[in-house]
């Protein structure tokens, strides 16, 4: 029988590009989410979803018979956090501590916990490994909470869990309409528009970005070896660019002759990320999509799926930040 997959966040970025993998590889899936932040445009048509929050009791009818859940839903926005720090704190940490209760009630044989390299906010050692962690800003320290919890379970528990703590995703269904957009996304539908793009700062800011294929390609490997058992997986691509040097990039694809606007720097953000990648590594994976054909794929989805929304004033990105 197909192995059954329960994706929280499922209408969000991360989580409907995961939902389609494991659809695409044959699995069936249970989608949760509120829709707050993502939309059902994304919700692949295959998923079985329901729009529930992850807070309420209501959830854990879906939990029956799952081989596996990966909990991607959270507020992940972190001007959001900043300005709503209960709601933050509410989302991030008891939502978490409800989809592991209701994992362990069903007793679902393997957990996943989309953790953040914000986890690393206060580490300066670069490429930075799993071992030690330094949440500061509210985001971080939420995620942080959620995976107090994870922990906790796994030891109280024996639950199969593994945590996953991604740089930057970027790819198809990156979220658009945040205040703050990802860096990539806000320059592409800027440049494609004919307005030049805005960097917060010096534009030095160094980032680890990662394609999402290869996000959902090294959760497949997770779910098969049981090796990845009560690990943490740092998901990055191991290299990092600056956001000058991503402006570059994205130009050199798309030739608009549209300079940058420089703008004062946005506070509480990482001077750099850069992923140590060996655990991951060991597993067999390895990122495979590289930059350019990231980009490549990211501004023809723009392109096709996010122009005409832009146009007809669903959400005017304003402010850019990497
Ligand atoms: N995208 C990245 O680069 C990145 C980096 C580090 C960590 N993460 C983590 O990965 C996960 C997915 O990130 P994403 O970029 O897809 O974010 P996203 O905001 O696009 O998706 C999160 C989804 O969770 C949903 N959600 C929020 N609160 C909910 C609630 N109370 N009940 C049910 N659903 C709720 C939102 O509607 C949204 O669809 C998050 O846990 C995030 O913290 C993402």
């Amino acid at each position: 029988m197909n192995k059954r997959i329960l994706v929280t966040g499922v209408a969000g970025f991360v989580g409907s590009n995961l939902a389609k993998h494991f659809l695409d590889a044959g699995y069936s899936v249970v989608g949760i989410d509120n829709l707050s932040a993502g939309t059902v445009d994304n919700v692949d048509a295959r998923v079985e979803f329901h729009k529930q929050d992850i807070c309420d009791a209501e959830i854990y009818s879906q939990f029956h018979n799952a081989d596996a859940i990966f909990h991607l839903a959270a507020k992940s926005s972190l001007t959001d956090c900043l300005t709503k720090p209960l709601e933050a704190a509410r989302v991030n940490v008891l939502g978490t501590l409800n989809i592991l209760e209701a994992a362990r009630r069903a007793k679902a044989p393997k957990f996943v916990y989309a953790d953040t390299s914000a986890e690393y906010e206060g580490i300066n050692e670069f490429p930075t490994p799993e071992t030690q962690v330094r949440p500061i800003g509210v985001y971080a320290a939420s995620k942080h909470g959620g995976a107090a919890f994870c922990d906790s379970y796994r030891e109280l528990y024996g639950m199969n869990l593994t945590m996953v703590r991604y740089f930057n995703v970027y790819g198809p269904a990156q979220d658009w309409r945040r205040v703050v957009p990802p860096v990539m996304s806000a320059f592409i539908i800027r440049m494609l528009r004919g307005e030049r793009p805005v960097i917060y700062g010096n534009g030095e800011k160094r980032r680890d970005f990662i394609y999402v294929d290869d996000v959902n390609a090294l959760h497949q490997v997770i779910l098969e070896d049981p090796r990845s058992a009560g690990k943490v997986f740092n998901v990055g691509s191991g290299t990092n660019f600056s956001v000058n040097e991503i402006y570059e990039l994205i130009e050199g694809l798309l030739k608009t002759g549209l300079k940058p606007i420089y703008k004062p720097d946005l506070p509480g953000e990482a001077h750099v990320t850069l992923a140590d990648i060996t655990n991951a590594r060991h597993l067999g994976w390895k990122p495979k999509v590289e930059i350019h054909e990231g980009l490549r794929r990211s501004i023809c989805y723009i392109q096709e799926r996010v122009l005409d929304a832009v146009k007809a004033g669903l959400n005017q990105p304003s402010a850019f930040s990497a």
